[in-house]
């Protein structure tokens, strides 16, 4: 589908007839992502999306995104993630060691500080304390902006010293941000003890002429790491709840894994295989709500033929949404309807290729993407083996799709103990 952008984009690009592709065919979609893509490159974002995230692996181009790639793989990967099993479980007995049988929560504030501290661990191999608000709060005035930015062409222009209350707020976190960076680097740099974190591989890292990342590189990579690496993953977890407090069927066949593989105990990098519904319930939660909604956009360097026939002209933009695809009647019959069993053994070789993309495709592919199903699994596992969650009556819970994918409302949900649980009438 062809969109045209408009005259002032025309203009402000220097571009005749520039115009946006929206790919919805999961082979177009493989030959963008993967066979051709050499041919694409990120479009460039709003100042305030540059300003937040600079020059980190996820904006990078060419040679110095290939070596940083190369770089984070191993530590996100495989055995060195399940290395942080105990940490991810330790956090979530936690939280819920504070949750009072019948209370009412915010599940997505209390997903979102509990992937904090997770990312915070890695980062900087130390809790987060006194700092969550302050960052949170600066993510959640950075996203209004950056979704302002997107939406208006006059506020993508309007310079960020214009002082606009949202400004105002936004250049205050940002400084906080940006001080207890620059901090956390300081005192690495000073420190005598060795890490294992983020922080401690960046330092020893060597750009291609041999000398040592700057602490602008250092920055960039530690605040896209930040916000990558605890967003989404908070986003799939609040969605997730409210998918199974909907669902009493699949509730409790989850309930019922988790008391065979743990029979009450806390999860350990062992028992992550067979928690198979647990993963069955995960999957389907990502494809109903993908908590990156559309890719970044790509723009073609030189003419494209696509699998579909289509042709795609030099600098086309070109616009790829997992949401759109996964809710396709084509690739996923009754698509609205939440249904882990899409997703078992036998069901996930009948999927058409490149029709599922929670975590994108190709040389851009997510890295955290291990990590991210680790520690949703086991985060699923510890809080529901322990508590059921049940939404509080009333609530128009709607998603928004801002950089991530949120819920438009506070999610309120009451949070029962298991082995307290009085009946219920039965949900839809
Ligand atoms: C459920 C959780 C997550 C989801 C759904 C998700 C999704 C994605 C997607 C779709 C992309 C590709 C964007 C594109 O091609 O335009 C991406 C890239 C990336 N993600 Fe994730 N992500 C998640 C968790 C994480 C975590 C936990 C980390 C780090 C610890 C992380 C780090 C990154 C990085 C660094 C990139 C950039 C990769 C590159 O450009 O080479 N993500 N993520």
């Amino acid at each position: 589908m062809k969109l045209p952008m408009g005259l002032v984009v025309d203009l402000l690009l220097g571009q005749r007839d520039a115009a946006m592709y929206v790919l919805n065919h999961p082979a177009d979609i493989k030959h963008v992502l993967v066979t051709n893509q050499d041919n694409y490159r990120k479009a460039p974002v709003p100042p305030v999306e540059s300003r937040i995230f600079g020059q980190g692996v996820l904006h990078t181009e060419g040679e110095i995104h290939h070596r940083r790639r190369r770089l984070f793989l191993p530590f996100f990967h495989g055995n060195h993630a399940a290395a942080y099993t105990d940490l991810i479980t330790g956090k979530a007995c936690d939280l819920v060691g504070h949750w009072q049988h019948g209370t009412t929560v915010d599940i997505e504030h209390e997903m979102a500080h509990l992937t904090l501290s997770v990312i915070w661990r890695l980062l900087f191999g130390r809790d987060v304390d006194s700092e969550a608000d302050t960052i949170r709060e600066a993510i959640a005035v950075g996203q209004s902006l950056i979704k302002l930015q997107y939406d208006s062409l006059l506020a993508s222009c309007t310079p960020l010293w214009v002082p606009t209350k949202l400004h105002r707020r936004f250049t205050r976190g940002h400084r906080s941000m940006e001080a207890m960076i620059r901090r956390m680097i300081e005192e690495r740099r000073t420190a005598s003890h060795q890490s294992d974190d983020v922080l401690a591989l960046l330092l020893a890292a060597r750009n291609a002429d041999g000398r040592p990342l700057s602490d602008k590189e250092i920055r960039d990579e530690i605040v896209t790491f930040l916000l990558a690496g605890h967003e989404t993953t908070a986003n799939a977890l609040t969605w997730t709840w409210f998918l199974l407090a909907q669902f009493r069927p699949v509730q409790e066949r989850l309930a019922c894994e988790l008391n065979q593989v743990l029979g009450g105990r806390c999860p350990t990098a062992a028992d992550v295989p067979r928690l198979r519904y647990t993963k069955m319930v995960w999957e389907e939660s990502l494809r109903l709500y993908p908590p990156a909604w559309s890719l970044h956009t790509r723009v073609a360097h030189a003419q494209d033929r696509l699998p579909s026939g289509a042709v795609l002209p030099s600098r086309a933009w070109v616009f790829i949404s997992p949401w759109s695809l996964h809710r396709n009647a084509r690739w996923f019959p009754d698509p609205n309807r939440f249904d882990p069993e899409r997703f078992s053994d036998e069901a996930k070789p009948t999927h058409t290729p490149y029709s599922y993309l929670p975590f994108g495709a190709g040389g851009r592919r997510c890295l955290g993407e291990s990590f991210a199903e680790l520690e949703g699994l086991l985060i699923l596992a510890t809080v529901a083996s322990r508590f059921q969650l049940r939404l509080v009556d009333g609530q128009t819970i709607q998603p928004e799709p801002v950089m991530t994918l949120r819920p438009n409302v506070p999610v309120r949900m009451v949070v029962q103990r298991i082995d307290r649980e009085e009946p219920h009438p039965a949900v839809v």
